[in-house]
């Protein structure tokens, strides 16, 4: 070979692999990527066997039926291998298919539009490095006529409006990482924000608490009782990195959200979102309580003198980090006794995070104890030792024992 046509021949491969790295995202975008699709949790609802992260196929139950998560790794064929970077980020900034179809909003796009373009291609750069997966997605189960997807239009035309997050330059840097972790891709309203009777959040009442697989997730505001107002800001960050603190624990789906998601934020972001939080306003006001009969008092404090002292202890204070304290407990007074009633029906085991790894139990007591007994026994800590909230009443329990 001639000199120049070796020259000629080292600078055409030069341009390739140059060509080749300017396509290729940096280590950097990658890790970003996977940093932001944990904070987003992806992988709780695109997993349904453990050994195929991501490979999809896990049913997501809504009350007008089943759908199935698909699969997002990058498989050409039942993947998203071949598609482009426009295709994905179309799918989560507007929640439409490549195809052009509207998807169903248990896929969580109303919160992740917020996210910028860049971090979407950061999280597309993450799933890109994943073993592609041969799994193709059942299609979904849903109940005329909600099983025509061009239904979604109106839909969307309602109740979605696609927009990257703008920040509020009124507030400072951490405010604003805080706000768009929590509305973007956290999708914590998902699950804490009240919803109208077509599954859209309602607007008006942003994290004020909303019932979830037969929990309760409590509201997130600055309300005095039921919400985050007794809550430092510390407290809040030490509650999504470990799943406890010295108020409550994350014992049901909190739980899930916090080993596949929150326990991995770093600090800042953690701080970021407890920052935002504790500025949230309360929204509506706590609900009037009218005090309950002194028979139920009595009959649960019976009940709670047989069963509960034991770890919660006579005046409620527990064991902070170990059994948590009743007394001033958020999630116990909320306007829904539905978590304090599940917890009691089917028992808890403590999640355990790299941050604090000793677990610990609440017994079940849907056998030993009647639908009455629970009711009076969840009456009675939700008002004592200065806690005040609505009587329970067993049929309330009845319903639970069905609902999951
Ligand atoms: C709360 C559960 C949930 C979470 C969290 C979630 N998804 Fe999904 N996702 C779904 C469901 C359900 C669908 C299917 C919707 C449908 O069939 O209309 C879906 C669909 C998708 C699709 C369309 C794929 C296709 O083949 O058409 C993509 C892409 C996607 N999700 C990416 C993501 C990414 C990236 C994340 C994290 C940033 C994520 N999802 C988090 C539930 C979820
Ligand atoms: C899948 C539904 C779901 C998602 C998503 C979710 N949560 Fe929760 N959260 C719950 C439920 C239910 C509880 C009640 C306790 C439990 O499940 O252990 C809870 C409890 C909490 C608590 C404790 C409140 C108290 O009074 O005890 C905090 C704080 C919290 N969540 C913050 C968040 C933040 C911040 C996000 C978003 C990053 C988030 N949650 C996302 C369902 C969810
Ligand atoms: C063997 C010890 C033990 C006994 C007995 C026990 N609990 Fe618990 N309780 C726990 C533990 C541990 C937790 C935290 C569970 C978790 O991590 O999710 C807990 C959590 C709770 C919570 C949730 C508090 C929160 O912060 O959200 C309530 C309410 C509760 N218990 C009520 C009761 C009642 C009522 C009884 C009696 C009928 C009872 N417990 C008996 C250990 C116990």
């Amino acid at each position: 070979m001639t000199r120049p046509a070796l020259a000629i021949l080292l600078c055409a491969a030069a341009l390739v692999v140059g060509a080749a790295r300017a396509e290729s995202p940096s280590p950097e975008i990658i890790a970003r990527g996977h940093s932001l699709t944990d904070a987003a949790d992806c992988a709780s609802c695109h997993t349904s066997d453990p050994a195929q992260p991501f490979a999809g196929g896990k049913r997501i139950d809504t009350p007008f039926g089943a759908v199935y998560t698909p699969n997002l790794t990058p498989d050409r064929e039942t993947g998203i291998g071949s598609w482009s970077d426009d295709d994905f980020y179309r799918a989560l900034h507007e929640g439409i298919s490549p195809s052009g179809a509207r998807y169903y909003p248990a896929f969580p796009y109303p919160y992740f539009t917020k996210l910028t373009r860049d971090d979407v291609l950061a999280i597309r750069a993450y799933l890109a490095t994943l073993k592609p997966v041969r799994h193709a997605t059942p299609p979904p189960d849903l109940t005329w006529p909600l099983n025509h997807r061009v239904l979604m239009r109106g839909w969307n035309w309602l109740y979605f409006t696609s927009g990257t997050y703008q920040p509020n330059p009124a507030k400072s840097d951490q405010w604003n990482r805080g706000a768009y972790l929590v509305e973007g891709p956290g999708h914590c309203g998902a699950c804490h924000t009240p919803k109208t009777f077509f599954g859209a959040d309602r607007t008006d009442q942003m994290f004020g608490g909303s019932e979830i697989g037969g929990w309760f997730a409590p509201r997130l505001d600055s309300a005095p009782r039921s919400g985050l107002a007794s809550w430092s800001a510390a407290g809040i960050a030490e509650y999504l990195q470990s799943g406890r603190n010295g108020k409550s624990h994350a014992g049901g789906p909190m739980a899930e959200v916090v080993v596949n998601s929150t326990s991995k934020l770093s600090d800042a972001d953690a701080q970021a979102i407890a920052a935002y939080l504790k500025d949230l306003p309360a929204g509506a006001a706590e609900p009037s309580v009218t005090p309950p009969s002194p028979e139920q008092m009595a009959n649960g404090a019976k009940i709670y003198k047989g069963a509960c002292i034991a770890c919660h202890e006579t005046d409620g204070s527990g064991s902070p980090h170990v059994y948590p304290p009743l007394p001033g407990n958020a999630n116990l007074q909320s306007a829904d006794p539905l978590s304090t009633i599940r917890i009691i029906l089917d028992g808890a085991h403590t999640v355990t995070t790299p941050r604090a790894p000793n677990t610990g139990s609440m017994p079940a007591y849907k056998n030993e104890l009647s639908d009455q007994a629970i009711a009076d026994v969840a009456t009675y800590i939700r008002n004592s030792w200065g806690n005040a909230a609505p009587a329970v009443l067993a049929r309330k329990v009845t319903r639970a024992r069905t609902q999951h």
